[in-house]
């Protein structure tokens, strides 16, 4: 039980429902059937598509699968390489793995904590086909740098945007950049279907590429049950849809409501010395998807520990994500090794960063009772 607050625990993240969400479910599940089961991804997908400011948009049942469906619809395979930032979460590499490529693991930005431009051109090689660079926490990479650099090379950009719905870089919405770009609606982020993902694009052949290899691959303009190729299944329920629906309907209430969260902790830790907060570089938008610190080295505290004692007061954290060359599951490839001599950044800041709770519930008397215990925890109080 966290004193003096009448609750059993904070917990990291979580959604923000209201009765839009609940009758656009309920009006799905008794109505999106028979000449009406497409209705509700129809109109998910455009007003999608509209906001991120793009022509196309596919509703999918995971960003991870989106991810998977621009490799294979920008024709990345066998024997190819594919660069992505070394700090991400796993789902950004993985894909890579299932169409036969291998993943080349690039340093980050110090400031951004996304992926740096200068070493993803250092790592390209003649196997390079594809960039992924991701808006990690809802802030933005170098987008112009990372793109000539891309396009220079001849090489297709997938925009992981899972974590970044509404940020901007330069006036315009993160994943809208690249020939890709990725969502996540999983049920931590900003705008939530529980499980679910969108692929959006401006390239016809991209999107009908995808299409066709989500749906078995079948054309819609083919006869019944006619697949020409072995492909996939990755279609979003219309249920997931309507509570998407809902919720991009109030997306600016959402991204309102984590900037909000983010104000809160910035008033109470952000002139704290050795405490590094989410960064939001001039001419872009945060959305701040989580709220992040970086604990100065003289702490001597690394993530583990602080989470520990942060939890003792019942108070959910989340470790800043481990370089992804550090992992037990890529710990036979030569890429991995060379990475974790290479990526200086990702290994200076990864083992002294957190995520603080910034779930939607969250309430300026929480993020005090939040920050009192991270201070006392620091010695800082
Ligand atoms: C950066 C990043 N990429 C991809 C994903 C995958 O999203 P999903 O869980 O919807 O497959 C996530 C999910 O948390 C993520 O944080």
């Amino acid at each position: 039980m966290c004193e003096g607050l009448n609750m059993e625990r904070i917990p990291v993240s979580g959604p923000w429902i209201t009765q839009k969400e609940i009758d656009y479910v309920t009006n799905a599940v008794t109505n999106a059937w028979y000449a009406n089961a497409n209705i509700y991804n129809e109109r998910f997908e455009k007003a999608f598509a509209e906001y991120i400011g793009v022509k196309f948009a596919i509703s999918l049942p995971s960003c991870t699968s989106a991810i998977h469906l621009s490799l294979l619809s920008l024709g990345v395979g066998a024997g190819d390489e594919v660069i992505v930032p070394d700090l991400t979460w796993i789902a950004t590499s993985a894909p890579i793995s299932y169409v036969g490529a291998s993943p080349v693991f690039a340093d980050v930005d110090e400031k951004t904590w996304c992926l740096s431009a200068e070493s993803f051109e250092q790592l390209i090689g003649p196997k390079t086909k594809a960039i992924i660079p991701v808006d990690l926490y809802g802030g933005t990479p170098d987008m112009d740098n990372i793109c000539e650099v891309a396009q220079r090379h001849g090489i297709a950009v997938i925009e992981d945007a899972a974590e970044a719905i509404g940020s901007e870089y330069k006036g315009r919405k993160a994943g809208s950049f690249g020939d890709t770009g990725v969502f996540s609606f999983h049920g931590s982020k900003t705008l939530v279907t529980g499980e679910g993902g969108m692929l959006v694009t401006n390239r016809e052949d991209v999107y009908h590429r995808s299409l066709f290899l989500r749906d078995h691959g079948r054309s819609p303009s083919d006869k019944m049950f006619w697949n020409t190729e072995v492909a996939y299944k990755y279609k979003m329920t219309s249920m997931q849809a309507a509570l998407g629906l809902a919720q991009l309907e109030r997306i600016d209430e959402l991204i309102e409501r984590k900037h909000r969260i983010f104000n809160w902790y910035r008033d109470r830790l952000g002139d704290i010395g050795g405490i590094t907060l989410n960064y939001e570089a001039p001419n872009t938008k945060n959305t701040y998807w989580m709220v992040t610190v970086i604990l100065d080295k003289k702490f001597g505290l690394e993530k583990e520990m602080v989470i520990k004692l942060i939890l003792e007061k019942d108070i959910d954290c989340r470790p800043f994500f481990y370089p992804l060359s550090s992992l037990p599951a890529y710990q036979n490839l030569e890429q991995a090794e060379q990475a974790q001599q290479r990526n200086k950044i990702a290994y200076k800041i990864s083992p002294y960063a957190l995520n603080l709770p910034c779930g939607m519930n969250m309430t300026e008397e929480k993020v005090d009772y939040v920050c009192d215990v991270l201070k006392s925890i620091l010695g800082v109080a």
